[in-house]
């Protein structure tokens, strides 16, 4: 018999987990993995699956509540996947983000750290993101009050996905992550789409013509909205886009993909320029930056220009310094580390990137950088000793996956003398250091809080070479 639905009473929540979750512990010592609980509280939890050994659990009943709540301030928590950990304390949001990373590397990789520097807090917790991705969904969430108190429902949605459901959207009314104009956008273009009949996608028979809506807005005030269809139906794309245009005449670019394939991911599709410019302007220590809507731009630029400063403190850089930048993205790293380098090298695989951090380079009068398109996979290798020049230092600022173990042999074979790993995956960035210790040391860690009231944490961490 299956584990569903089978209660467990007395669970006491005894420390966080990955994605959000907590781990809870039965009087009779089992091990359970609960969501939207905090360490501290006791509950009955009714059990959801069974995955790798492991039970997982709702709460049903509470008993008792951690000292480490708060009491969410938005109206979407619960049902959204977005800020897991409202119902936390941002100092013990803080707490609990350090020792991830402490357990992550002592705990599952045994990498030892000399100094574990403290976590640098983000001091302004609401609308600090710059960009939302949002769904256009023919199936939104009905809460069960809206099924008891109406009879008819719309149910269209614009929102984010739920957990676990790939065909249904939590309908967003106001979002706290990105600056609160951007709620009056996004409402609008529902409103307007819902009056005017536009179909939304349906995930589950690939039919529909609104798919993505995204949102960028820059801490330098522009703004970019970037709509994703599915059908090309050149009509109903011109009205919305035109309506759009003349209520929200500030939006600095509009932009739309018509995009027919299976999945959302838009990344291989031509990019339209309805109105304005193909990029818009963010400023980052200093330097400006082209972001296009496609580029990886760090998401909360106040912090990330703190992540820069440790990252530039780390990699100890002294004026002649010849420096690698891997998975450079728009080269916002190379180009906040110019003034101290010789000469940089950025690798990226995404060529629009590419150009823009040649863009960006020269839009701050920096001459020193050059980068290039390619694998890091394919292209790191000892060949751009010659072609270019032998580092000193090389910064590596992977996705959450991590690098790949080919690179990582590659690292450890060119022997740098000091290594600055960006990391937003402490787990992935602790397998490839244990690794990397066969033949480094990693001499400092500190941690970098870019995602208030999520469990997510962004980490550096300076390595040298073993003596
Ligand atoms: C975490 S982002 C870092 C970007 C940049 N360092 C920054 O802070 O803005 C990772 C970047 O790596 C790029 N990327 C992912 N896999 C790659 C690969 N195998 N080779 C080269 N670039 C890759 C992504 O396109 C993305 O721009």
């Amino acid at each position: 018999m299956g584990i569903k639905g089978r209660v467990v009473q007395d669970v006491e929540i005894i420390d966080i987990a990955n994605k959000g979750m907590s781990l809870g512990k039965s009087a009779e010592g089992k091990i359970f993995l609960v969501e939207k609980v905090v360490p501290g509280d006791v509950v009955d939890i009714k059990l959801i699956k069974k995955k790798k050994g492991i039970a997982f659990g709702t709460p049903i009943k509470t008993h008792s509540l951690s000292q480490h709540r708060e009491k969410p301030f938005c109206d979407h928590f619960g049902l959204c996947g977005g800020c897991k950990w409202q119902h936390m304390q941002y100092a013990s949001q803080l707490q609990f983000k350090q020792k991830l990373v402490k357990d992550a590397f002592q705990r599952i990789a045994k990498v030892e750290v000399e100094e574990y520097q403290p976590i640098i807090a983000c001091d302004q917790s609401h609308f600090y993101r710059n960009k939302l991705e949002y769904t256009f969904a023919a199936k939104r969430w009905l809460t069960k009050e809206e099924i008891d108190r109406e009879t008819t429902f719309e149910r269209r949605g614009l929102g984010f996905h739920i957990p676990g459901f790939f065909d249904k959207v939590v309908d967003i009314n106001k979002c706290y992550l990105l600056d609160d104009k951007h709620n009056e956008y996004r409402n609008a273009v529902r409103d307007f789409t819902i009056e005017n009949e536009y179909e939304y996608f349906n995930q589950t028979n690939h039919q529909g013509l609104l798919r993505n809506l995204m949102i960028r807005m820059t801490d330098f005030g522009e703004k970019m909205l970037l709509f994703i269809f599915f059908k090309n139906d050149e009509q109903k794309i011109q009205k919305l886009l035109n309506w759009f245009q003349e209520k929200f005449p500030e939006v600095d670019s509009i932009m739309y993909v018509v995009n027919q394939k299976r999945n959302d991911s838009y990344y291989d599709q031509d990019v339209h320029l309805f109105k304005g410019k193909p990029f818009i302007v963010e400023e980052l220590l200093g330097n400006k930056f082209k972001i296009g809507p496609k580029s990886f731009f760090q998401t909360n630029t106040r912090q990330a220009s703190q992540l820069f400063s440790v990252t530039k403190e780390f990699a100890e850089l002294d004026g002649k310094t010849k420096l690698f930048d891997l998975y450079t993205g728009v080269g916002s790293i190379a180009i906040s580390m110019a003034d101290q380098c010789e000469s940089i090298l950025g690798i990226e695989e995404v060529e629009e990137a590419i150009i823009n951090a040649e863009a960006n380079a020269a839009m701050n009068d920096i001459s020193n950088t050059k980068f290039i398109t390619g694998d890091v996979l394919e292209f790191f290798d000892e060949s751009l000793f010659e072609k270019y020049f032998k580092p000193d230092v090389l910064v590596t600022d992977p996705p959450r996956v991590g690098m790949h173990p080919k690179v990582v042999a590659r690292l450890l074979e060119l022997e740098i003398p000091t290594m600055v790993y960006v990391s937003c995956n402490p787990s992935t960035q602790a397998r490839d250091l244990a690794l990397l210790s066969e033949k480094y040391k990693v001499c400092k860690s500190r941690a970098v809080d870019m995602f208030p009231y999520t469990s997510h944490v962004e980490n550096v961490v300076q390595l040298k070479l073993k003596s």
